[in-house]
């Protein structure tokens, strides 16, 4: 109570400044600062001092905001752009004049664009993606945080780009889709190429022991006709799936165009105009070089149906050096280093991005049924996977395709190919073989084609019962058929084991699977299941006289 009347006094002081603080803002506001400045005498100094300050943290202000990199839009309650850094107007592709009074929907944001900002202003907040065309007809992905009101009036958005990494996440979407496919189908196709093989090999037995002329002939021809085509599917399938048999050596991408250039004018018409530039023709790759071709003969007899009206097909080879995933998006899925790039570009009517992101899966296409398979595509990837490749495709509708094939440049000093010995006059035999598969139809069939010319033959049905047979057999065993997968004991393992007693025992592995990996430093041969009775005979002949 005491203390009143000074707090009183006090109290009006304060008062006082607060008035005089007041008019002076009121007049810093209605710019008449100078003035002031010179008639409130002992204050100039102090105000000159405030209007530096703000100045200073405007010029602040403005920095940030236009060093930011991330594009910032500064809008008004109607979603028109009023403010714009130097990033957004980058993203945008225009000059400040002319995204300045624009709105979303200018930029191809959809017709319910009042709906969601109205929804903006409600929740004061937003964020999500935008779909930007810009004038230039690029199109973006944008992900924009978006706060309302940081003034009156004023609403902040801030946007980076994400195509890249939309599109770099949706390939790999992609990838694994085909992944997973390549397993379902080559899953089916090995299960298949099994069946396939004990058709074929029976029915040929069946044909062969009919008579000339006997009607039941031309049936049964039927029956090895119709089963041919299944296995041509069946390969088809296989190469999807990354499970063909391989054979890398070293070869020149020239040598590889010049070959399929020599196959192709065959193919395409009169119209079609066939261009081959000599990019990088020297550069050495390690593959199986007839697959490769029959991916760049698809790609070639594509690119002929995709210009029903004539144009022109530029074969083209390039290196390329892959050095991290992120700066070579385009390659996605390749593993740094060297690579040889093999292009196929036409001038055709070109794909949409829905054809586009679907084109490598199985029996996917656009054309009458009856004159395609869908499995071009799908089997260009696969052996291009296989080899440790990639394969992509750009195109646009009406302006053509191109697809381009990564494949790993040659280490130097990598393989040669062994030359195969001169084919066998005499198809039969007298020696003892000891044939090993855990497929009971396989087994039948390899075993009744040796027999029939004249080999004596063992058998057993894994690993276990043929080191017993060996065991029992007072004979010499000549040769081991074996598989090369099978439970327990893979066929290169048993091998091993047998040739410790045996040492001049030859050995020819069957297999349908690349997972089988065989050693290259032995003399051993494979035939590759399907394998018909001659190209099983063959092979064995090769190894006895080797
Ligand atoms: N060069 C190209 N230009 C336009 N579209 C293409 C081209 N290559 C492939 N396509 C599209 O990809 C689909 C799949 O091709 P593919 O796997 O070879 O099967 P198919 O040729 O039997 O239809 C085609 O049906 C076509 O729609
Ligand atoms: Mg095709």
């Amino acid at each position: 109570v005491t203390e009143e009347p000074v707090l009183l006094a006090q109290l009006g002081e304060l008062r006082e400044q607060l008035q005089r603080s007041h008019e002076m803002i009121r007049a810093l506001i209605a710019g008449e600062v100078d003035a002031v400045a010179e008639t409130s005498e002992g204050e100039p100094a102090l105000l000159r001092q405030a209007q530096a300050a703000l100045r200073e943290s405007e010029t602040r202000l403005r920095a940030v905001f236009d060093g930011a990199l991330d594009a910032m839009l500064i809008i008004d309650d109607d979603g028109r752009y009023i403010d714009a850094n130097p990033a957004a107007l980058e993203l945008f592709g225009v000059t400040r004049e002319q995204l300045l009074g624009k709105s979303a929907v200018d930029f191809g944001e959809p017709a319910d664009y009042d709906a969601a900002w109205a929804a903006f202003l409600a929740a004061g907040q937003a964020e999500g993606e935008f779909h930007l065309v810009r004038p230039d007809g690029q199109r973006r992905t944008l992900e924009f945080r978006a706060k309302a009101r940081i003034s009156p009036g004023r609403h902040l958005s801030s946007l980076h780009d994400v195509t890249d990494k939309r599109r770099l996440e949706e390939e790999l979407r992609q990838s694994h889709r085909l992944e997973s496919l390549g397993r379902l189908a080559g899953g089916i196709a090995h299960d298949f190429n099994n069946m396939l093989l004990a058709i074929t090999g029976f029915a040929t037995f069946v044909h062969n022991e009919l008579p000339e002329g006997d009607p039941k002939r031309e049936d049964q021809a039927e029956v090895l006709r119709a089963a041919a085509r299944a296995a041509d599917l069946v390969r088809q399938l296989l190469a999807f799936g990354r499970k063909q048999m391989l054979t890398p050596k070293a070869v020149t991408a020239g040598q590889v165009v010049a070959d399929v250039t020599g196959m192709t004018r065959r193919l395409i018409r009169e119209d079609i105009e066939l261009v081959v530039r000599h990019g990088a023709d020297a550069a050495l790759v390690c593959v199986d070089a007839p697959q490769i071709e029959q991916v760049l003969v698809n790609l070639v007899v594509n690119a002929r149906d995709a210009m029903p009206d004539g144009g022109s097909i530029t074969l083209d080879t390039a290196t390329a050096t892959i050095v991290s995933r992120v700066s070579s998006p385009e390659a996605e899925g390749l593993s740094p280093g060297n690579y040889c790039v093999i292009s196929v570009t036409d001038t055709g009517v070109g794909m949409d991005e829905d054809t586009r992101s679907r084109v490598f899966e199985p029996f996917f296409s656009t054309k009458e049924r009856g004159e395609s398979t869908g499995l071009g595509l799908a089997t260009a990837y696969g052996i291009v996977k296989q080899s440790g490749g990639h394969i992509e495709v750009e195109s646009a509708l009406g302006r053509g395709s191109t697809f381009r094939i990564y494949l790993p440049v040659c280490e130097v000093g990598v393989q040669t190919v062994r030359p195969m010995s001169p084919a066998p006059a005499e198809l039969r035999g007298c020696e003892t073989i000891l044939v090993v598969e855990d497929e009971p139809m396989v087994r039948r069939l390899a075993v009744e084609v040796l027999r029939r010319h004249g080999y004596r033959v063992l058998e057993a049905r894994d690993p276990g019962d043929a080191l017993l047979v060996v065991e029992q057999e007072a004979d010499r065993i000549d040769l081991l058929l074996t598989d090369v997968v099978m439970p327990r004991m893979s066929g290169p393992q048993l091998a091993q084991r047998i040739t410790v007693s045996q040492a001049d025992m030859r050995v020819v592995f069957m297999s349908g699977y690349v997972d089988d990996q065989l050693t290259d430093d032995r003399s051993e041969l494979l035939v590759a299941k399907p394998f018909t009775p001659q190209d099983l005979l063959l092979a064995i002949r090769r190894a006895l006289d080797g």
